[in-house]
């Protein structure tokens, strides 16, 4: 591994060497970099820089944003929109589409992004991040069309999320294997420190809302008392519990050294899929979780397989370790 070579080495030679980054992809990949880089250091200034608590608005899942919330979503916009390389962008924050206005270039990507992962984190100094995914504008008609980013995960050219923790890092695939890159303050420059992540097979760690226990479905009450059995139940070994309550974070824990994520279906809201959004959660993570070898399903079928047919469609979600996640997927398909 080429450690230490920067982001933009990085995909220029992604780019000469296996032809798997458009010049234009290359930019906005760049351009998403230093938007998240923008929105680290806002992270960092904490309370020092009005960044700290609610805007006082909601967005359009009826969540109260924070400031943040909306500092993120303005920063991807503004870094983003006058590039040339997107036709238009698509956010948790805003309940349409974001067209790229007129005075500037239309580009042929479509960029999603939950710009402020785990909002509950923001003012207790805990790990948030951004989440991105990257979609071809459809050919074949003019202008864009909100049902153009209907497509399926496995229709993503490029996704990854940004960690504001103890170190600012992005995780990128572009369907090579998943690489890391560490921000380095006093370069400016994120630097590569892993590449090809590899998440084991098999784990002692899984990660859910246990607080959400008694609404959960059977096969999802049935995975969890079996691991909270430990040595002396079915699975045969003792089981950790893990929950940072920021997707990106207990992602970034599972591909870093396994485990495995759900974020289930319940009866509170039985209409709802789940409380996680497909197009910019999910998808981005899942592809990110399969490239790194792990699974990712909604309890049945595989996320990435999953057509939207809503912006702002949400799924249930079951990622990480390959072995636990098919055990956790058969038991759904026993159940039904
Ligand atoms: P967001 O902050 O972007 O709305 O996403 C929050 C999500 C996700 O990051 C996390 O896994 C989950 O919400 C935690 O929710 P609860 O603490 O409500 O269970
Ligand atoms: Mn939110
Ligand atoms: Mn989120
Ligand atoms: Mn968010």
């Amino acid at each position: 591994m080429k450690k230490n070579i920067s982001l933009t080495r990085y995909l220029v030679e992604q780019q000469r060497v296996d032809g798997l980054i458009p010049g234009q992809l290359r930019l906005l990949l760049e351009v998403v970099a230093r938007a998240c880089k923008r929105i680290s250091f806002a992270v960092n200034k904490g309370e020092l820089g009005d960044v700290m608590g609610t805007a006082g608005s909601e967005n359009v899942q009826g969540e109260v944003q924070k400031k943040l919330d909306i500092i993120a979503n303005e920063t991807l916009i503004e870094a983003n929109e006058w590039g040339g390389h997107l036709a238009a962008m698509a956010s948790e924050e805003m309940e349409g589409i974001y067209v790229v206005p007129n005075r500037y270039p239309q580009g042929e990507y479509l960029l999603m992004f939950d710009p402020l992962d785990g909002s509950s984190n923001i003012d207790i100094n805990m790990s948030i991040g951004t989440i991105f995914s990257v979609l071809k504008k459809p050919e074949g008609h003019p202008g864009v069309h909100e049902s153009d980013f209907f497509q399926p995960g496995t229709q993503q050219v490029a996704a990854g999320y940004c960690i504001y923790g103890p170190q600012t890092t992005l995780v990128l695939t572009v369907g090579d294997g998943v690489a890391m890159f560490t921000l380095d303050r006093e370069q400016g420059s994120f630097l590569l420190v892993e590449e090809n992540v590899t998440i084991p097979e098999d784990t002692k760690e899984f990660a859910i809302n246990m607080s959400n226990m008694r609404h959960w479905d059977e096969p999802v009450k049935r995975y969890v008392d079996e691991v909270l059995a430990g040595k002396e139940g079915p699975r045969q070994k003792d089981f950790n519990m893990r929950w940072v309550a920021a997707m990106v974070a207990d992602v970034h824990r599972i591909l870093c050294r396994g485990g495995v994520f759900m974020y289930p279906w319940d009866k509170r809201e039985p209409l709802k899929p789940g409380k996680l959004r497909l197009m910019y959660e999910a998808n981005p993570m899942s592809w990110l979780i399969e490239q790194a070898g792990g699974m990712a399903t909604n309890g049945r079928e595989r996320i990435l397989d999953i057509k939207p047919t809503q912006l702002h469609e949400r799924v249930s979600v079951v990622l990480g370790s390959k072995n636990e996640v098919e055990r956790i997927t058969r038991y759904h398909l026993e159940a039904d």
